[in-house]
């Protein structure tokens, strides 16, 4: 293919994606709406697409981009000059680095870490990777962690406990967790406290009034913030940053026994490109300390003219007043939230279903960019006709025989034969074994939402499986 054919034919599959700009996509993208940052981002990112983060001493550019962002966090998240960091792949690798430092350096037998139920999936990942048990306590209430229970329950597991960690804010609830009131608890008992502000690390720096979360609270020892969100950088950049350079020792890997170079990394990944490095230092230059105030300011305002409207229409309620830019909308019987995440993409709005847990029923989640608040009374628009649309509708029903062939399934024996009989049964046979994704989600999610999680989780890795086969 020619160059112009191939640029042509990239622009055509892309055209069945989300969109990433415009702020009409409610999950999985940022969009600041500053052209110019999208722009210098592309020419970093291209500039140093080649370069190998592998070796900092062949690329000392690199290094000192990492450096740079790094200072940037430190001041930005009130740590000292000790404070020290590395640029990541993204959220799930600052966080799988932090529980894979904080393992080995508490060296225990059957290690575990202590966490709300609403911290994110990323830390059941790292401790089905590292061996760590995932010992989740419930959250109060407002969804925030409960302190006493956590207590309670690092002082049971005792010398177990490798780490501790909670949200500022959490993804599914978009609350923030009450963090020096924890870190008071780990520091008297010299634990390791990580706080997850993937999402409001590069928000609450700027939010008048937010409550104390980081590194000016004393017992906070790593923290991880993704500039692949609210940094507004392309996707492949995160910061996890130490205390101090000896909490984040064991982090570092190196192998000299065996005859190539002798491999230093700092992260999981060993050659790395420079690109999505470069292109975050390039925004964040750009968009600098005053820029980010601006850009959060109208974050949350957009946040609160949305919660407000939200409020304000039939059938939908806030499941939590937002503390930062994250917006969860319940909805009564009358109305489905899958369905109404269907209809809102019929009229090019993406907002993501999240699934039942517990006793609590499937609901919607927003995240608001400062491209979305610009256009906000369009998206109410679009949501007030959603819902009406959906009421009329009425809830999604479930073929009672195909719920129960769905929540009764063994995960453990989710064989190709069962999840092909269970495809059938759903209409989403494809040809030759393949899974036809239809065009309205809604009735495939609603038959998920009812089995439980492990199921779920089987259903989910099967349909993955067809899908990339
Ligand atoms: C609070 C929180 N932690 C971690 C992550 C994981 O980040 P990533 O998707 O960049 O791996 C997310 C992603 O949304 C998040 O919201």
């Amino acid at each position: 293919m020619s160059p112009d054919q191939i640029l042509a034919e990239l622009a055509a599959r892309r055209q069945g994606d989300l969109p990433t700009h415009g702020g009409r996509t409610l999950a999985y993208v940022y969009d600041s709406g500053l052209e110019e940052a999208d722009e210098v981002a592309r020419q970093a990112i291209a500039m140093y697409a080649a370069t190998n983060g592998l070796d900092p001493t062949a690329f000392p550019s690199l290094l000192s981009m990492e450096s740079d962002l790094v200072g940037f966090a430190r001041s930005a998240l009130h740590g000292g000059d000790e404070v020290v960091g590395t640029v990541t792949s993204g959220g799930t690798e600052s966080i799988l680095l932090a529980v894979q430092t904080a393992r080995d350096a508490a060296g225990v037998e059957r290690p575990a870490m202590v966490v709300p139920t609403t911290i994110h999936a990323a830390f059941a990942k790292a401790a089905h990777y590292f061996g760590v048990e995932l010992v989740t306590v419930p959250v109060g209430p407002g969804h925030r962690a409960d302190v006493a229970a956590m207590t309670e329950t690092i002082d049971r597991l005792g010398d177990r406990v490798v780490l501790v960690a909670a949200s500022t804010p959490s993804y599914a609830h978009g609350v923030i967790d009450p963090v020096e009131d924890l870190a008071a608890v780990t520091r008297e008992r010299g634990l390791r406290f990580h706080v997850d502000a993937c999402i409001g690390g590069w928000i609450l720096p700027w939010t008048p009034d937010a409550p104390a979360w980081d590194f000016a609270v004393p017992g906070v020892t790593s923290i991880s913030v993704d500039l692949h969100k609210y940094a507004y950088t392309p996707k492949g950049v995160s910061l996890l940053l130490h205390a101090d350079a000896a909490l984040r020792r064991p982090q570092f890997f190196a192998h000299a026994d065996w005859p190539g170079y002798t491999m230093l990394n700092s992260t999981t990944q060993s050659t790395k490109s420079g690109g999505p490095l470069a292109a975050a230092w390039a925004v964040v230059q750009l968009i600098g300390d005053e820029g980010y105030r601006d850009l959060v300011r109208r974050t949350l305002d957009g946040t609160r003219r949305l919660a407000e409207g939200i409020e304000a229409i039939d059938h939908l309620h806030l499941v939590e007043r937002p503390d930062t830019s994250l917006v969860v909308v319940g909805t009564d019987d009358a109305v489905d939230p899958f369905t109404i995440s269907d209809l809102m993409l019929d009229r090019g709005w993406f907002v993501q279903p999240q699934m039942r847990f517990g006793d609590e029923p499937a609901n919607l989640h927003l995240t608001i960019s400062a491209a979305t608040a610009a256009s906000v009374p369009e998206f109410l628009e679009a949501l007030r006709e959603s819902v009406a649309a959906a009421a009329a509708a009425g809830p999604i029903r479930i073929d009672p025989l195909l719920a129960e062939a769905a929540a009764g399934l063994d995960p453990d024996t989710l064989d190709d034969e069962a999840f092909d009989g269970l495809l059938a049964l759903a209409g989403l046979a494809g040809e030759g074994g393949q899974v036809a994704v239809p065009e309205r989600l809604g009735p495939v999610n609603a038959l998920v939402d009812v089995a439980p999680p492990r199921v779920r989780e089987a259903l989910m890795i099967a349909f993955l499986d067809r899908l990339t086969r």
